[in-house]
C-alpha cells in the first residue's frame, strides 16, 4: 500500500509555511507482529537487601504493574550470582520503602529467605506477569563445575508452591572477571545450562523455559561472547542480553534528545536481532532501560526520557524483540515508579504504549535535517487500523494525515524538559480513562511530545 505524508514544518517565528512531500511505501506482509510481553519489568534481589521486599505487597505498586500486564517479571541482575536460598523465615523481618537508594554494593552475598520467594511468586500472580528468575551460575565447586545444590533447594520449593517460571543461569557471564575475579566462558555457560535442563526435566518444570546468556555491553567483545554462546546451540528459547543506551553518571540532559542516541540503539538492535536469528533465536532484552548506573539522575526520572523510552520500545517492537525488561520497576532514577510509589513519565509511556501499539508494525520515518528531528513508527493495530507513534523531541510541527483520526499527546507539564509530570492531551495521566481528541487532514504536532495518532485508514 502506498499512501501519503505531508510534512511542513510550521515555521511558528515567521508564521509561514513550508511544506515538504514525501511519499512512503509500507508493506504490513513482512512486517513483525508486536509481541504481548515486549512491555516487561526487572527487579532484583537488592529490593530484599535493602529491605523492601514488602513493595510487592503493596496495593498500589501491585496496581500500576498490573496495569502493564502480560509481560515478564524478570528476577536478577548481579546480586542473582551472589544469591543464597534459605527454606526459614526471615529472622529480621523489616521493610522501609523511604529507605530507598541506600548505596548498593554491588557484590555482596544476599540470602533470600521462603517469605521473600513467596512475596515475589504472589506478586506475579497478582499482575499476571510470568516470572524470569536469575538463577545462580556462580556458585562453583573447587573443580570449575557448576554447584547447583542450592538451586535445587529453591526449585524444591517453587514446585512445592505448585509455580513453575523461565530461568536464566547467570548474570552479565562476560563480566564475571570483573566481578568475580575469574573467567566464564560462553561454552561453559552453555554446558551448565544443559546441566539445569536436565534437572528441570528430572523435577517436572516441563513449561519452563530457558533465557540466555545475558550478557552486559554494547561492543564487539559481548557480541563475540553472545553469538560464540548461541552457536553452542544451547537449550534456551530466547537470546538475551541487557542494553543500557547512555552511561548514567555522565549523561545529559542533550544526550537525551541527541538525534545520535536514537541511532545508536537502532544500529545495535539490527546487529544482535541479525546474530540472534542466524542462531534461530528469537531476541530478547532481560535487562535493560536509557542510561546504566542507576540511570541519570533528574533526567531519567523526568519528561526528557520520554522520546528516548518510546523509541526503544518501538524499535524493539520494529527488530522483533520478544521483551524488554525495564531495569526497574522500582529502586534507582530509572525506576517506572518513584519512591512514593507513583508513575515516573517512563511509566506512563509504558502505559500508553501499551494500550495503542499493537498488531504489527512496519516502517520507521525519520525526519532529521539539523533544525528538527523525529520519527514516526507506523503500526497495523489488531483491528486493520494504522495507528502512528510520532516522536518529537523538536520544535511543533503540522503533520497532514489521511482522513479522519483521534490524537493522544503526551508533553511535559509545564512545557519543561525536566519535568516530573506527564499531560495526555491537556489532563492528567490516569490508567482508567483518557481524554480522546479528535481531527482530520492535518495535525499541529506539539513541541517536545511523544502522540499515538490512531487513524481510520485500512492496512490493507
Ligand atoms: C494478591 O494475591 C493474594 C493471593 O495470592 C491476595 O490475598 C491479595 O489480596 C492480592 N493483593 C492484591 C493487592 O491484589
Ligand atoms: C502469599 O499468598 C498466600 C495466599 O495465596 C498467602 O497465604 C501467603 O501468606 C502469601 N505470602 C506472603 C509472604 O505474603
Ligand atoms: C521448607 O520448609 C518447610 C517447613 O519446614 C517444609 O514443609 C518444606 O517441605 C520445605 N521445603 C523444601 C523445598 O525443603
Ligand atoms: C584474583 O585471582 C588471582 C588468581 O586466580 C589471585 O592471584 C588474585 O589475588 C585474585 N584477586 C583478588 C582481588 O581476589
Ligand atoms: C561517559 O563515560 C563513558 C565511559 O563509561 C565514556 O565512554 C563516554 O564518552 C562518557 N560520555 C560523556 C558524555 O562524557
Ligand atoms: C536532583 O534534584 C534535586 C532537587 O530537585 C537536588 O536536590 C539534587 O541535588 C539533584 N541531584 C542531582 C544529581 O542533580
Ligand atoms: C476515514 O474518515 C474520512 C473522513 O471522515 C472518511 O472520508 C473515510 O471514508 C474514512 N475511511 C475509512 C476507511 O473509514
Amino acid at each position: 500500500m502506498v499512501f501519503c505524508l505531508f510534512i511542513s514544518n510550521l515555521l511558528l517565528a515567521t508564521a509561514s509555511l513550508h511544506l515538504t512531500e514525501r511519499r512512503i511505501q509500507i508493506t504490513w506482509d513482512r512486517s513483525p507482529r508486536i509481541s504481548e510481553n515486549l512491555i516487561s519489568i526487572a527487579a532484583g534481589p537488592g529490593i530484599f537487601f535493602n529491605n523492601q521486599g514488602c513493595v510487592f505487597e503493596n496495593s498500589r505498586f501491585i496496581k500500576y504493574i498490573a496495569a502493564l500486564r502480560p509481560g515478564y517479571l524478570r528476577f536478577g541482575g548481579t546480586r542473582a550470582d551472589q544469591m543464597t536460598f534459605i527454606n526459614a523465615s526471615n529472622p529480621e523481618e523489616i521493610c522501609d520503602l523511604r529507605s530507598l537508594h541506600k548505596i548498593q554494593k554491588p557484590f555482596l552475598p544476599v540470602t533470600l529467605y521462603r517469605e521473600d520467594i513467596e512475596k515475589l511468586i504472589n506478586f506475579s500472580r497478582n499482575t499476571s506477569k510470568r516470572m524470569l528468575f536469575g538463577l545462580n551460575l556462580n556458585s562453583r565447586s573447587k573443580d570449575g563445575s557448576w554447584n547447583s545444590k542450592n538451586v535445587e533447594l529453591l526449585l524444591d520449593f517453587f514446585k512445592e508452591q505448585n509455580f513453575f517460571p523461565d530461568f536464566e543461569l547467570g548474570n552479565e557471564p562476560n563480566s564475571y572477571l570483573h566481578h568475580f575475579n575469574y573467567t566464564m566462558t560462553p561454552e561453559q555457560q552453555a554446558n551448565d545450562f544443559e546441566v539445569l535442563k536436565l534437572i528441570l526435566a528430572r523435577k517436572g518444570f516441563h513449561s519452563s523455559k530457558l533465557i540466555g546468556p545475558s550478557t552486559t555491553g554494547r561492543g564487539p567483545t559481548a557480541l563475540n561472547y553472545f553469538s560464540k554462546f548461541l552457536e553452542t546451540k544451547p537449550p534456551v528459547e530466547f537470546a538475551a542480553y541487557h542494553h543500557y543506551t547512555l552511561n548514567g553518571r555522565n549523561a545529559t540532559v542533550k544526550d537525551f534528545i541527541s538525534p545520535s542516541s536514537f541511532y545508536a540503539y537502532e544500529d545495535e538492535a539490527k546487529l544482535w536481532t541479525e546474530t540472534s536469528k542466524e542462531n534461530d533465536k528469537k531476541p530478547f532484552i532481560s535487562e535493560g532501560a536509557l542510561a546504566f548506573g542507576g540511570g541519570a539522575k533528574n533526567i531519567s526520572d523526568r519528561f526528557v526520557s520520554s522520546f528516548l523510552w518510546a523509541d526503544k520500545l518501538a524499535m524493539s517492537a520494529l527488530t522483533g524483540i520478544h521483551s524488554f525488561c525495564r531495569e526497574t520497576a522500582f529502586g534507582g532514577a530509572y525506576a517506572l515508579l518513584n519512591e512514593d510509589l507513583l508513575p515516573t513519565p517512563s511509566y506512563w509511556i509504558s502505559f500508553y504504549f501499551r494500550k495503542f501499539i499493537h498488531g504489527r508494525i512496519s516502517s520507521l520515518q525519520t525526519f532529521d535535517d539539523n533544525q528538527q528531528f523525529y520519527r514516526i513508527y507506523n503500526v497495523c493495530t489488531n483491528k486493520n487500523k494504522v495507528t502512528k507513534l510520532i516522536i518529537n523531541p523538536s520544535k511543533a510541527t503540522v503533520l497532514r494525515i489521511e482522513g479522519k483520526f483521534e490524537s493522544y499527546q503526551l508533553i511535559p507539564k509545564g512545557r519543561h524538559l525536566l519535568s516530573k509530570y506527564i499531560l495526555i492531551n491537556g489532563q492528567r495521566p490516569s490508567i482508567h480513562r483518557t481524554r480522546r481528541e479528535t481531527g482530520s487532514g492535518s495535525l499541529l504536532l506539539q513541541h517536545y511530545s511523544v502522540s499515538f495518532i490512531r487513524t481510520n485508514i485500512s492496512c490493507k
